[in-house]
């Protein structure tokens, strides 16, 4: 049994799932998607089905890995009989595949962290210029991302209790701080309110189909949600802990550091006079130049320990994505820790190589004859989170809708909740996950699968 362990507190759960939560999410992705998605609108429209819809998710996908204590595809089965298991597999290779290009990008912050602490990155003129050079530097990549996994190898094979636990402790504190110090900085340069009023001033003219699965697509995938990594994390957690009072925790914690990571980046974005919308790149060209201006020494010393930061959120959170395959074959297939951590890794970093040169280093993985000439980056994190992700939800919430029973998902959450039987709550709960939650998420699984490979403008 003690190939599994368990979190040793309550803390340490929350402190692991937020600290899966927060990552390149956050920070990386949640204001480009900002920035491409017209700003104000998009940030409320992701607040709003955050709340409503993905709490929800959350806390039955919890339930589901507490009350049967296993890996995805066991907890599936156990409580669903044989062939849910394939949804818990289905997360599986969602996992390994979301891994695969989400080392890429920690790759990259980490090589900035390098680049600013030990080397002249903060005496470039152009850092648009600077970042296309950078991700296609081969050398650099391979190696900078090939240490992250190896870091990440290293802590999994630890287990959740040593490795995972104490991992995320000191780290989150120290984000916060230095966030909102950056954000004192860059709202006291000139032009930041333009930044501020379209971060926060929404235009509802913007609003778009592709807005909305957007934000959907993106809160998935901050919160860790739609592939059974709460699942996996969720067997690990002690019958007594308040579920709904946990899950609630990490949203708001989750929320709070893309919030914040907006409110950095947009007043930059327009002091430096940059384009919100350029995508991935945003926060790599963005950033640097705030470093510059406090001068070589403390420059260097911030945005060192900036990025540094960056690194460690994301390795709370690929550590949460190599949790789940590595348990599925503790669990289901007995191999021990170790092997399946090292060849989990291994598979899932010759997999990461053609996201890896997708930016311009190899012409064929950069711009792909059936993905509209997108990367092999885009491609991956695309099908494999935009898409699968909430359709992994969708299925989830069919999975309780129809087998499993709210009934049950409500016996296991009054555990280490005696108020919840007949509360509003409960009903809440019961009524999203029920309803709500399979519908909406079909129909928006539907319509981003048809936008991504059809068009809808196309199509209308
Ligand atoms: N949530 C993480 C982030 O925002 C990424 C992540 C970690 C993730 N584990 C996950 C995404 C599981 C989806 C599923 O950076």
């Amino acid at each position: 049994m003690d190939l599994r362990g368990g979190f040793t507190s309550r803390i340490g759960f929350i402190l692991a799932a937020a600290g899966s939560a927060v990552g390149l999410g956050n920070i990386w992705k949640f204001p480009y998607e900002t920035g491409q998605n017209g700003g104000a609108a998009f940030l409320l429209i992701y607040l709003a089905l955050t709340f409503l819809l993905c709490y929800p998710v959350m806390v039955g996908e919890i339930a589901i890995g507490r009350k049967a204590g296993l890996d995805a595809y066991g907890s599936y089965q156990k409580l669903g009989g044989k062939k849910w298991g394939y949804l818990g597999l289905y997360g599986i290779i969602c996992g390994i595949m979301i891994l695969s290009f989400y080392n890429v990008v920690a790759g990259w912050a980490f090589g900035y962290f390098i680049e600013i602490s030990f080397s002249d990155l903060l005496e470039e003129e152009n850092y648009g210029a600077f970042f296309g050079r950078y991700v296609v530097d081969f050398w650099d990549n391979l190696i900078f991302s090939l240490c992250f996994m190896l870091i990440t190898a290293f802590i999994v094979i630890k287990g959740v209790q040593k490795g995972i636990e104490r991992a995320s402790k000191i780290m989150m504190p120290t984000l916060f701080i230095i966030l909102i110090a950056l954000i004192i900085y860059s709202l006291t340069l000139p032009n930041a309110m333009a930044g501020v009023k379209f971060y926060l001033l929404p235009d509802f003219n913007e609003i778009t189909i592709e807005t909305l699965y957007s934000a959907m697509g993106q809160a998935f995938f901050s919160l860790s949600l739609g592939m059974g990594a709460l699942i996996t994390y969720g067997s690990y957690v002690d019958k007594n802990q308040n579920v709904l009072k946990s899950a609630a925790t990490i949203t708001v914690l989750d929320i709070a550091v893309a919030f914040l990571a907006g409110l950095l980046i947009f007043p930059l974005v327009f002091s430096q006079g940059q384009s919100p919308e350029q995508g991935p790149a945003l926060v790599f060209v963005v950033l640097p130049g705030i470093f510059q201006a406090m001068g070589p020494v403390l420059g260097k010393l911030v945005g060192g320990g900036f990025f540094l930061l960056l690194c460690f959120a994301a390795l709370t959170s690929t550590i949460s994505l190599l949790e789940v395959p590595v348990a599925y074959f503790v669990d289901e297939k007995k191999i021990p820790r170790k092997t399946s951590v090292w060849a989990l890794a291994t598979l899932v970093f010759l997999l990461g190589l053609p996201s890896m040169l997708s930016q311009g280093a190899v012409e064929m993985f950069s711009s792909l004859p059936f993905y509209n000439g997108k990367s092999t980056l885009d491609f991956v994190s695309e099908v494999f989170s935009d898409i699968s992700l909430p359709l992994g939800g969708c299925l989830m919430t069919y999975f309780i809708a129809t087998r499993w029973g709210t009934k049950n998902m409500s016996e296991e959450l009054a555990q280490g909740n005696p108020h919840y039987k007949g509360s509003f709550y409960e009903r809440y709960i019961n009524f999203t996950i029920r309803y709500i939650c399979p519908v909406l998420l079909g129909i928006f699984s539907i319509l981003i699968i048809l936008d991504k490979f059809i068009g809808l403008d196309k199509l209308s």
